[in-house]
């Protein structure tokens, strides 16, 4: 365990912001959280799990205390005929799973490849690309409480799980620390392999295996999203808006080409990049921040833009989008601090 006073979170976090935490503790073992609980250093103060630091952007200094588990191992548990349980720990990079998981032959999360983060933080955002969502595949979340440091398990159920969102995202927010998380994969799998663009290229690779599929997803990530290693950046800074039948009819009226998929019940979730696209706004610059000229639900941090910079041109996105096609974006990415604390900026919660 590492604990530390006014310590820079700019190595973690994937838009390379600066914040100072007035406080932050790395965890290494699993009784070091328990211990540093016990010791009731949280008393009164805000606090931020964090985990790979790839859906946060920092618009100010944190003056909490940061939790940072950085609890390591990938183990199977459990194997039977067909599916076999995989237990990692919270603080392994997700793709390093993926990838494990793939070179293993073990199906559920090729889809999924490439995507930066840790597997903990991968329940809290319940994850998902090219058809697949994590949730799919979990089958048990450990963690402890922070109120009264005991063990808790969570089944997929208890977890909330939604686009995007989990009860860890929401109403439980700085209650938990997710220790680690139980997978259910197959060795059987079946390849979601109906996501446009998808099908095509796997299938130029010759066969169709999950080798070729995690090759696939991760071709088309690279071609359009940002490497973090390179640009810094959170992923898609919004979530795609879903809306219902009437609405999609009215805006199709208009927009005849807007990219929209059906969810069941009426609804259809719509390419919100497509839209900040015919606003004008792809590749759009603000100082050093920037929307992302290949895929413009990113946003950029092009070298020296501090979070607040960012925030402020996703704001004029948000409003752009609005005024053109009425659609209100909310934000993917979670704000630190929180931007109705921070009274400069007239930024409305996403
Ligand atoms: N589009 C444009 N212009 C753009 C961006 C997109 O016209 O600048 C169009 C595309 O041509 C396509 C449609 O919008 O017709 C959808 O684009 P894309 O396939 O790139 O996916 P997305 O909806 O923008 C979502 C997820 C991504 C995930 C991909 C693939 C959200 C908020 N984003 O993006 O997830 O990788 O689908 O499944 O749901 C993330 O969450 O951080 C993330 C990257």
């Amino acid at each position: 365990m590492e604990l530390k006073t006014d310590f820079s979170l700019k190595a973690f976090n994937t838009f390379r912001v600066e914040a100072v935490a007035a406080r932050y503790v790395r965890f290494d073992a699993e009784n070091e959280i328990a211990d540093f609980l016990g010791r009731n250093l949280l008393d009164g103060k805000r606090r931020l799990v964090l985990g790979g630091g790839s859906n946060l952007l920092f618009v100010d200094d944190f003056d909490g205390i940061v939790l940072h588990p950085l609890l390591k191992g990938i183990h199977m548990v459990k194997a039977a005929r067909q599916h076999l349980r995989v237990r990692a720990m919270a603080g392994e990079n997700w793709d390093d799973l993926v990838a494990f998981a793939v070179a293993n032959g073990w199906g559920g999360i090729e889809n999924l490849s490439l995507i930066p983060g840790s597997v903990g933080a991968s329940v809290v955002q319940n994850i998902g690309a090219y058809g697949v969502e994590v949730k799919a595949v979990i089958d048990r979340v450990e963690a402890i409480s922070i109120d009264d440091r005991k063990k808790v398990f969570f089944t997929p159920k208890d977890c909330g799980f939604d686009y995007r969102s989990s009860n860890f995202k929401g109403t439980w927010a700085g209650r938990f620390i997710i220790t680690a998380v139980v997978f259910k994969l197959s060795r059987q799998p079946e390849f979601v392999l109906d996501y446009p663009g998808v099908k095509a290229v796997v299938e130029d690779l010759g066969s169709i295996n999950l080798e070729t599929i995690r090759q696939t997803i991760i071709s088309i990530r690279q071609s359009k999203l940002p490497d973090p290693e390179q640009v810094g950046n959170g992923g898609s800074f919004f979530k795609n808006p879903v809306i219902d039948g009437n609405a999609i009819d009215r805006l199709l009226n208009g927009y005849p080409d807007l990219p929209h998929y059906p969810q069941g019940d009426d609804q259809f979730k719509l390419a919100a990049g497509w839209m900040i696209e015919h606003c004008g706004l792809k590749g759009k610059r603000a100082g050093k921040a920037a929307v992302h000229d290949k895929q413009a639900l990113v946003m950029v941090n092009l070298g020296g833009a501090t979070g607040r910079e960012i925030l402020e041109l996703s704001e004029q996105v948000k409003g752009a989008v609005h005024d053109r096609f009425g659609i209100k974006l909310e934000r993917e990415v979670l704000v630190v601090p929180s931007p109705g604390r921070i009274s400069s900026l007239a930024a409305q919660p996403g």
